[in-house]
């Protein structure tokens, strides 16, 4: 059995530096790998990501992330990968990775994603230049997620996001502003409907009022881990045993992180 932690949305500030990563001391009793899905820093400064990869790096497992959109805010988003990258914090855009746990091959696909919306209620190519421009962002970062997962020889496939793959865990969250907290491509991606191999499980973030347990419409389980929704430093998922669900790691959330 996999065992996987996973938390988004946890926008560190630097008042957060040197009080966030007891939380995660225990991590290594309770899961096999720690997934951040984006929005690390509250408005993506160096400072703040100096503080992610001091609280979060070179843990007991390997940390492996997705940024998000307030990652992006300061305009430095490649200094900031290069700075969790330099603190030991595996991040992801594109790629595809893979974890031996035990016996067992855990692949991961990650890219942050985009928005568009959903079924009934999605942007399309069509119009002005800007309105094209944002879905084809959304395809782009859809057929890279794809294209990682196809990528992946493991036994187990998770797609890891900021954006989410389907509305089913946005419940909660305003209707209207739905189409800027994921796109129904996405889920194309997550069900193999791009390139061919689906995931086993997809995370994602970005949706702070949004609820945790959701599905995409080709059946894949997604689970929104903004910390906000699950109130706890992580959730742990676990692939390969009976139950999907484990447990709810690093104690109660108090405040940051
Ligand atoms: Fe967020
Ligand atoms: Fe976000």
């Amino acid at each position: 059995m996999i065992r996987i932690a996973a938390v988004g949305d946890i926008h560190l500030g630097t008042d957060c530096a040197g009080v966030v990563r007891e939380r995660y001391a225990k991590i290594a009793d309770e899961a096999d790998v720690l997934l951040l899905a984006g929005d690390l820093t509250r408005l993506g400064t160096l400072e703040e990501a100096a503080v992610v990869a001091a609280e979060l790096g070179n843990l007991a497992v390997p940390t492996v992330a997705v940024l998000g959109n307030h990652d992006h805010h300061g305009g430095v988003d490649k200094e900031i990968a290069w700075l969790l990258e330099e603190g030991g914090i595996i991040l992801l855009e594109g790629e595809a990775m893979v974890l031996e746990v035990g016996e067992q091959r855990l692949g991961i696909a990650g890219v942050k994603g985009f928005g568009g919306g959903f079924a009934g209620a999605c942007a399309t190519e069509f119009g002005e230049e800007l309105m094209k421009q944002f879905v084809r962002a959304t395809r782009h970062s859809a057929e890279r997620l794809a294209d990682a997962l196809a990528r992946l020889e493991a036994d187990y496939r998770v797609a890891l996001t900021h954006f989410s793959p389907t509305d089913t865990t946005l419940t909660g969250e305003p209707v209207g502003i739905h189409a800027f907290l994921g796109s129904y491509v996405l889920g194309e991606a997550v069900d193999g409907e791009l390139a061919g191999v689906r995931a086993d499980l997809a995370i994602h973030g970005h949706a702070h009022r949004g609820t945790e347990r959701g599905v995409t419409a080709g059946g894949v389980v997604v689970r929104n881990v903004a910390q906000p929704v699950i109130h706890h430093p992580y959730r742990i998922y676990c692939l390969g045993g009976s139950e999907m669900e484990c447990a709810t790691g690093g104690g109660e959330h108090r405040g940051v992180a």
